[in-house]
């Protein structure tokens, strides 16, 4: 079995305590590699790499320069992306047709913020002051932890390493103990495209022992996040005793609103790719399908036919629609959640329990698994179940959808589906959530800005927006001639 060691300071480096974790292919049930328990010590080691690559240049390094290791490291990504897509495969069991794409799609947030990099400028501000020029500029925090989850490990380390290195900081990552291998693997296309040592970092272990340090160490200035909102909390919480800035991506419970005006056929399959691509696991999906009460039930009629036809089974096959739940602990949330839903009282018109069938290995199945009768004050309806089950809650007009939409502690996405211009602008504007598709869902580029309404989160990722979450502002105030003023007055 392959064994990977932290990545501190440009070597690979045993964990302090000499321990070690094993990681499982979710659809063979396999442990296929050893990854190092890192504790606090690991978490100070690479602390100090990354202040210490900050304090000695990297911060002062000229932004071009910095661009172009990003645009380095985009072609080695392209080259490697289909290893890379492989390697998540193996760690969280979704579809190589997904991850295959995804890791190829991750050079061009290296491009974009590669290219952002020397267009970080501040301003001249005319002030009401005599006599003095004042500026701004945008300098790097200092050290930034990267905490990722499973679900997409190298692209949600992207949205939070691209921009952070394009403005100047150092890091140091944490990702999921369910899959940290790909990241691992990352490392060394990060060290073949030329950034100093220091400047990336890689501790794997879990979030108490490993993540919870990282978040309260002294010399860390700012912790980007994506998980869940428990976890989300508590690093709020820590980050609040030091004062520190956070990026928090917390999932959520979003409304996929299907109006009688639509197109059927693509709403169906909108609804579908909402909640059963990647299994249910992605912080976007459209877990809660509003229907128009009018065609409610033609509707879920032929969205249980399709999704009835999915084919379940191997990820690694391009033509498995549907593959394993990742970790064990969230197979029996899913579970625990479909029980939860038929004692609330919600009828159950498809699936609803684990598959065995063909192609099933490993014993972490779900068939996607569709409620009706649902009502928005349900568990089912208002809790994160991060897995292939939908929940159906009909409406009749345009305000009944935006009330039930919006009636959720979250605030992550929102899906509309209309063939009404109109309606779709009153929509868009009227639903509390930080990214709203029309006619579409699961979208997301480099370009556009993404993060959460309430609970799903604080800060976005992506676009240009982004990149100021890893910068500060310091105002400069020079006077044109020195005079001997009143000191005892403010200026
Ligand atoms: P999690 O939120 O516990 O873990 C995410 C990352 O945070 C991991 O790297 C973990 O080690 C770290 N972590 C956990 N607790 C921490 C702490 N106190 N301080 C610092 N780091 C900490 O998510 P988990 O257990 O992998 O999944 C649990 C649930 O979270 C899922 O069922 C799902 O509902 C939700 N989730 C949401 C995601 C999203 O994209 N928003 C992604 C993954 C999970
Ligand atoms: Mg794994």
């Amino acid at each position: 079995m392959k064994s990977y060691q932290n990545y501190i300071n440009g070597r690979w480096v045993d964990p302090a305590a000499g321990e070690w974790f094993e990681t499982e292919n979710p659809y063979t049930g396999k442990t296929w590699a050893k990854v190092a328990k890192s504790n606090a010590d690991d978490v100070a080691a690479a602390v100090k790499a990354a202040k210490d690559a900050f304090d000695n240049g990297w911060g002062d390094m000229k932004p071009t320069q910095r661009g172009k290791l990003l645009v380095k490291l985009a072609e080695i990504i392209e080259r490697e992306a289909p290893r890379l897509g492989e390697l998540e495969v193996s760690d969280n069991g979704k579809l190589i047709a997904e991850m295959g794409a995804q890791t190829k799609y991750l050079a061009e947030w290296y491009r974009y913020y590669g290219g952002l990099a020397d267009k970080i400028e501040g301003s001249v501000i005319p002030t009401d002051k005599e006599g003095v020029f004042n500026f701004t500029r945008y300098e790097p925090l200092g050290v930034v932890g990267l905490i990722t989850p499973w679900n997409s490990p190298l692209l949600l380390l992207t949205w939070k390493l691209a921009p952070a290195l394009a403005a100047g900081n150092t890091t140091v990552i944490k990702p999921s103990e369910f899959t940290s291998v790909s990241t691992l693997e990352f490392m060394h296309l990060v060290e073949e495209a030329g950034f100093p040592q220091g400047v990336v970092n890689t501790i794997t272990g879990f979030g108490l022992e490993a993540g919870a340090p990282l978040v309260e160490h002294p010399d860390v200035d700012k912790i980007a996040f994506t998980g869940s909102d428990i976890a989300g909390q508590k690093i709020y919480e820590s980050a609040a005793r030091k004062i520190m800035p956070v990026t928090l991506e917390l999932g959520g419970k979003s409304p996929n609103i299907v109006f009688e005006d639509a197109d059927f056929e693509a709403a169906v399959m909108g609804s579908i790719s909402g909640i059963f691509a990647a299994t249910g696991q992605t912080c976007i999906a459209g877990s809660r399908l509003l229907v128009q009460r009018s065609i409610h039930d033609k509707f879920v009629k032929r969205l249980v036919e399709v999704a009835g036809e999915a084919k379940i089974g191997d990820p690694m096959s391009m033509d498995t629609h549907v593959g394993p739940i990742t970790t064990p602990p969230q197979y029996q949330k899913v579970l625990d959640y479909i029980d939860v839903a038929k004692k609330d009282g919600a009828t159950c018109v498809l699936g609803g329990k684990p598959y065995t069938g063909e192609g099933s290995k490993g014993n972490q199945f779900v068939e996607p698994t569709i409620f009706t009768g649902v009502t928005n004050d349900m568990r089912i309806a208002q809790e994160e179940v991060f897995g292939p089950i939908l929940s159906v809650i009909p409406f009749d007009d345009e305000e009944e959808a935006i009330a039930i939409g919006n009636d959720i502690v979250f605030g992550l996405a929102a899906g509309v589906w209309t063939s009404n211009i109109g309606r779709a602008l009153r929509m868009s504007e009227k639903l509390k959530a930080g990214t709203v598709w029309v006619n579409t869902y699961r979208a997301v580029s480099f370009t556009s800005p993404f993060g959460g309404y309430k609970r799903s989160g604080e800060g976005r990722e992506s676009g240009k927006e982004a990149i100021k979450e890893f910068l500060q502002v310091k105002s400069v105030w020079i006077a044109q001639e020195t005079t001997a003023a009143n000191p005892f007055i403010m200026r």
